[in-house]
């Protein structure tokens, strides 16, 4: 059940070669796909080899093979994981039925905007990032970007599937559209907004894909839950390919903190942008920003919709079956922040299941706060005192209860006026963004790393680091 036929035009688990209709359908997308990636994909990289891995399998060990693949070759296909006998709803007013095999009717149109919520980000950060393979780092910096590239092109193969698979006509179109939306576009942009904005540099996408992936992986967490069988299934898959992409943006921002302490030790000095490092300030900036942005990802605090989700039975919590409570969530509270008439925010019990979504938020947070310490602890290590922290939730929000409120990253609720002389410490500004183009210049040599950032501690998949991860032709 699970191996995946590698020989079919498009490789699956999913036994297509059994619905005929449903094989011509997504045949006759794959080649607009193709189109896709080939337009707003990777810049100039058709031609390359990378060393790259690809799913052949979903079991837990070696669902991967790795090889060098021209990436317009790469082998994109439907992959969910196996299905799990006597699967149920697990939360919600359906908690006890039998796990859906096909989409409730009643929901259709809350299901499908799920689906279509989380695909459109898919394509979207390939948009993002399609021009950062002309400044990589090094050639195993560029096959990370490469292998995030073309995964989450996969990933939105996996939400495609199930619009065609199981909305018919409509699904069809969402389809369509998944293609017709780019990121940035003033007039067809993509869904959220976090997805809009160009990935300009390097630093930007390993916190891109430290926190923007995991915004990312809480989402398919919680679809991961869904009552709603082949989406869990798909989220399940997902995951594994998403925990690379972390680990991508964990040690690429990991390595450029080294570097930085590195060269801090070396010269004795904090600034070290006069020999071509990343202060700590500006890593704090970048961190200030990104995490920022990706709180907004989860929505309002207090949010009808969300209940909805839950009380549907579509989306549920993270390790939903893991919590201890009726899972229905008619009676119980959860704290919410809220600004108080004085002025200061203070936490006030709301219905939890209105605040499924400040849930999701503080279990993202959390996760987050691991990697910023094991960087404190490269910084301790090097002797430096000094530590990243990530701001307030209240800091630069544009969406809730914070939204229109000047938050510092402490937490304090300060003037319009106050906010602007300030924010320039806080977030990255021009010269900031100008400053980090500057360090930006491609090292393609084998084994070699640009002068920002140390190298890694071990290669991709028991390869060397000095390993030719891509061949250029
Ligand atoms: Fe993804
Ligand atoms: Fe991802």
């Amino acid at each position: 059940m699970a191996k995946v036929d590698l020989n079919q035009k498009i490789p699956n688990n999913v036994n297509l070669a059994d619905d005929r209709r449903l094989q011509r359908a997504l045949e006759k997308w794959q080649p607009e796909f193709l189109h896709w990636w080939n337009d707003l994909g990777p810049v100039k990289s058709a031609e390359n080899e990378v060393y790259l891995r690809t799913a052949v399998d979903v079991g837990a060990d070696g669902w991967a093979h790795f090889d060098y693949v021209k990436m317009p070759e790469y082998r994109w296909g439907i992959f969910l994981a196996d299905q799990e006998e006597g699967r149920q709803v697990n939360f919600g007013a359906h908690k006890g039925e039998a796990a859906w095999q096909e989409v409730p009717g009643e929901y259709r149109s809350e299901l499908r905007r799920l689906i279509v919520t989380q695909g459109d980000t898919e394509p979207a950060s390939v948009e993002q990032q399609r021009q950062l393979g002309r400044t990589c780092p090094s050639l195993y910096d560029l096959r990370s970007l490469y292998q995030v590239n073309v995964e989450e092109g996969r990933h939105l193969w996996a939400m495609v599937y199930l619009l065609h698979a199981y909305f018919g006509r409509d699904g069809r179109e969402e389809a369509e559209e998944m293609l017709e939306r780019h990121s940035g576009d003033p007039d067809k942009p993509r869904i959220l907004e976090a997805f809009n904005e160009v990935t300009h540099d390097w630093l930007q996408f390993f916190m891109f894909t430290y926190f923007q992936d995991r915004d990312g992986k809480y989402q398919l967490q919680a679809l991961a839950e869904s009552g709603f069988d082949p989406l869990s299934r798909t989220c399940r898959f997902m995951l594994t390919e998403e925990a690379h992409h972390m680990f991508v943006g964990e040690t690429g921002v990991g390595r450029v903190v080294k570097r930085t302490a590195e060269l801090m030790r070396e010269h004795d000095t904090d600034d070290v942008s006069k020999y071509g490092g990343i202060n700590l300030d500006l890593i704090q900036k970048y961190m200030n920003f990104h995490f920022s942005i990706c709180l907004d990802l989860f929505g309002q605090e207090n949010s009808t919709n969300a209940g909805n989700y839950y009380s549907m039975g579509l989306k549920g919590r993270y390790l939903e079956t893991k919590i201890k409570d009726d899972h229905v969530l008619d009676h119980d509270t959860y704290p919410v922040p809220e600004i108080d008439d004085d002025g200061n925010i203070r936490m006030h019990d709301h219905a939890a299941l209105l605040a499924i979504n400040e849930r999701l938020r503080n279990d993202y947070a959390e996760d987050c706060q691991r990697g910023v310490d094991r960087w404190n602890k490269t910084l301790a290590d090097h002797g430096i005192d000094y530590k990243l922290a990530l701001p307030h939730e209240g800091f630069h929000r544009n969406i809730g209860i914070f939204a229109g409120v000047n938050v510092t990253p402490q937490g304090k609720i300060i003037s319009a006026e106050e906010w602007k002389k300030q924010a320039n410490l806080w977030l990255p500004n021009d010269d900031d963004h100008a400053f980090l183009q500057t360090l930006m210049v491609p090292v393609t040599e084998p084994g070699k790393f640009a002068n920002w950032i140390a190298a890694p501690d071990r290669g991709i998949h028991g390869q060397s680091v000095d390993f030719e991860y891509v061949k250029f032709h």
